[in-house]
């Protein structure tokens, strides 16, 4: 089965609109139409709108890093899927480890936030994994378990297609270490074989990206692995010529997938 890959930047809470468009334009420019991989760029709600009116015909795709699992209404403070959607979002990160462990997000309200994604047609990145402590309890494969079981709960079958997983160990997250090769692949097999037993064969479709301190260093041998689609990157994604490189990196390891 061949997945496309998918090179995702996750801006987190950097660049203010103006500065944004410093960032993403040189970005689009180089990527034009290319079609080989996914390219995405998540920026902060408030630099969203700036970014997307760049993109032109550039298949560079603009997500957003949360969402409302709300419709509308006496909510304030929040952004729901419509709004997203109007400023042409197409891919929203749910369940980033900062939002669970900062904000107290939970497997159930990161589920309601997948589905209300998924009915407004908006491809959710449902972000899982393990803490340093879990890990070294060995505990990976029960957490994992829980968040996916706990987020992808009720998810239409017609829709299991559009859904991204990204796995970010929490102690890979912007401290430079990064999962090895093998220690991803090995989290990434056990993530599809669950997919598969929670959606079905749809789960070989479904793309597994990797995140934590990927940069172009270790990008080449993280993709090689067959269970890795692509990345969902931090700090690498704010200095425009690694995620170039990175995007060169998804682009050279499609061509050996297919
Ligand atoms: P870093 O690439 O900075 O480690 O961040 C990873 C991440 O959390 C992406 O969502």
């Amino acid at each position: 089965m061949s997945r496309k890959i998918l090179i995702a930047g996750n801006w987190k809470m950097n660049k203010t609109a103006t500065e944004a468009v410093e960032l993403a334009k040189p970005i689009i420019e180089a990527i034009g139409n290319q079609n080989d991989i996914d390219v995405l760029m998540c920026p902060p709600f408030t630099s969203i709108s700036a970014v997307s009116e760049l993109i032109g015909n550039s298949t560079v795709r603009v997500g957003a890093q949360n969402m409302s699992d709300k419709a509308s209404g006496a909510y304030t403070g929040e952004i729901s899927a419509a709004m997203l959607r109007d400023l042409q979002v197409s891919y929203v990160i749910l369940g980033h480890s900062e939002r669970r462990s900062y904000y107290g997000e939970t497997d159930a309200f990161i589920n309601r936030k997948v589905l209300a994604c998924l009915e407004n047609n908006l491809k959710p990145v449902l972000c899982v994994g393990e803490t340093l402590e879990e890990r070294e309890a060995g505990k990976v494969e029960e957490v994992i378990k829980t968040q996916l079981v706990g987020g992808l709960a009720n998810v239409p079958a017609d829709k299991a297609e559009s859904v991204v997983i990204a796995y970010e160990p929490v102690w890979a997250i912007g401290t430079g270490k990064t999962a090895t090769p093998e220690q991803a692949q090995e989290v990434h097999a056990f993530i599809r074989k669950e997919l598969i037993g929670l959606l079905g064969q749809v789960g070989n479709a479904i793309r597994i990206l990797y995140g934590g301190s990927m940069k172009p260093a270790n990008a080449d041998e993280l993709l090689a692995k067959p269970d890795i689609d692509g990345g969902l990157i931090g700090g690498a994604a704010l200095v425009a010529k690694d995620f170039l490189a990175l995007i060169e990196s998804g682009v050279k390891a499609q061509a050996n997938k297919i």
